[in-house]
Formats: structure tokens, sequence, C-alpha cells
């Protein structure tokens, strides 16, 4: 265990990470499929999948109706958790303990890191060291996400990190993903205690995230006012003002109908 590592608690719910699953078979489905060069032996990882692997188990399944060789490798640093999980291991499923510093070979490049409720009791500090760390595993255009969730994945957000083309550089802050399934209704606050590790505590004015916020709940009282109130329309509606507003904002119809709201600064996610 290295300093970055620190012990948390590791409930898993079945389906909790569903929803990202098929946010990245749809807008990622390159990355899961690409069989290029070293793209042949890149893996999946999957990081801190918690007391049992079902999430894990979960996103093969999905990944693989992509891409049905590839190998996936879930990572605990629970000993036991680890030990326990290798009764599901099979010939392109692999399961280890270990911590940011991944038990990877260096035959096997990631295409793809999760790591999913893992620093939400940790200090913020620790979080873009834990980026670095993870995002150097990847091959260039890979993708880190790191986020946070309720405990069924009713509400979630991510960050989506890039490791840069053709440069040994820390991963960029590509996006921030919001997604919702609606049975909690909709108010863009919902997301405030869910926001993941570094940003939680920073809604507050002056900070980017803060302004961000503000931005959206304006973009949605317009929404109501015009009569969008039942939450999937208030949302929808909420997002394409937010794009009118922000110019930073996606407003593909397949992710506002599914309850994904995907923010892109130009300049990238802010501190
Ligand atoms: C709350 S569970 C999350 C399970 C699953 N990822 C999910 O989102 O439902 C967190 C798990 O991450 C493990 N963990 C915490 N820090 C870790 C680290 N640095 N490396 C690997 N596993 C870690 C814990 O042991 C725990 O089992």
């Amino acid at each position: 265990m290295s300093s970055l590592d620190t012990k948390t608690r590791g409930r898993t719910s079945r389906g909790r990470l569903r929803a990202l699953d098929a946010y990245l078979c749809r807008r990622e489905p390159e990355l899961l499929r690409r069989h290029d060069g070293p793209w042949a032996r890149a893996v999946f990882v999957d990081v801190g999948f918690g007391e049992h692997p079902w999430t894990t188990l979960e996103s093969a399944d999905a990944f693989r109706a992509l891409q049905p060789e590839l190998p996936v490798i879930g990572v605990e640093l629970d000993a036991e958790r680890a030990r326990a999980a290798a009764a599901h291991a099979d010939a392109r499923t692999h399961f280890r303990q270990g911590g940011f510093e991944l038990p990877l070979g260096a035959d096997e490049p990631a295409r793809l890191i999760r790591a999913m409720n893992l620093l939400r009791q940790g200090p913020p500090e620790r979080v873009p060291e834990a980026h670095r760390t993870l995002g150097g595993y990847l091959l260039p255009s890979g993708l880190l996400v790191e986020g946070s969730s309720d405990p069924t994945g009713a509400i979630l957000t991510a960050h989506l990190l890039r490791r840069p083309e053709g440069a040994e550089a820390p991963p960029t802050r590509e996006a921030l993903l919001f997604h919702t399934d609606f049975s909690h209704g909709f108010a863009p606050l919902l997301f405030r205690d869910w926001l993941p590790r570094d940003l939680r505590r920073r809604v507050r004015p002056g900070e980017p995230i803060h302004a961000f916020f503000a931005e959206w709940v304006a973009a949605w009282q317009e929404a109501r006012t015009a009569g969008h109130t039942a939450p999937p329309d208030a949302f929808g509606e909420a997002a394409l003002r937010l794009a009118a507003r922000t110019g930073a904002v996606e407003t593909d119809a397949w992710l506002l109908a599914s309850g994904f709201l995907l923010w892109r600064p130009r300049e990238g996610v802010p501190p």
C-alpha cells in the first residue's frame, strides 16, 4: 500500500455503474474496440471494485458486446476481497490485489481505467496525484474515469481525464459527466453532494464549479417557467439553455434523453 492509498468502506450494489457502462459504450466505442499495435493487449482496469466484483463483471459484459476479447482487470486494495473475487476470474478476466500503483504487467497497457467511489473519504489534496498516477498507465488517448455516485447509481458524477496523444504528459481534465435516472426528481443541486472528491466542497462563490451550477440553476428555472416541469423534460430543456449560455455543454439527443449532462469547457474542467 503506497501513501496515496487509504482504506475505504467497500459497499457495492449490483447495477450501480450500469449507466456509466452505457455512456462509455455509446460515446467511446473506438476506445473499447481499438485493436492496432499496443491496443491489441490494452486492458480495462476497474480500480477498487469493492466487497464483491459485481460492477467489474457487469462492465466486462457490457464492453465485450463491442470487443469480445477485451481483457479486464479488477484491482482491490483489500487482499481478502481480491482473493474472493478470483472465483469469478476466467481467461480474460483477472482480479489482483493492489492500489493506485496498479499491478499491471509491462505488456498490459490500459485503454480505460475506472476508479469510482474510492476517493470519497480521503483528503481532496491527494486527488491530482491519484489522477497522475493512474493516468500514467494509459495509452495515449486512453481514458481515466474517476468519480462518485449515490449507493444505487441513481445520481453519478465523474471526471473524464484523457492521456494526451503522443505525449508523456499527465491526463487532461477533458470533461465532467453528470448522470441521473430521475428517480429523485431533478434539480441541478441534486449533484452537489455526489461531485468528485476534489469539487464536492468547492460549490461556493468565487469557484468555477459554483459559477457553473449558478448558470445551470438559472437555465433550469427558465425551463420550468417555460412549462418544462416534468424532471426529464426540465433536465433536457435546461441542458439546451445551459449549452446556449456557456457553449460548453453537449446537446446530443441520446445524452439528454438518457439523463447525461457533459460539461466540456474548452480549457478543461477547472481544478
Ligand atoms: C465503496 S467501494 C466502491 C466499489 C465500486 N467501485 C463501486 O463504485 O461501487 C471502494 C473500494 O475501493 C477499495 N479501494 C480504496 N482505495 C483503493 C485504492 N487506492 N486502490 C484500490 N482499491 C481501493 C476499497 O477497499 C473498497 O473495497
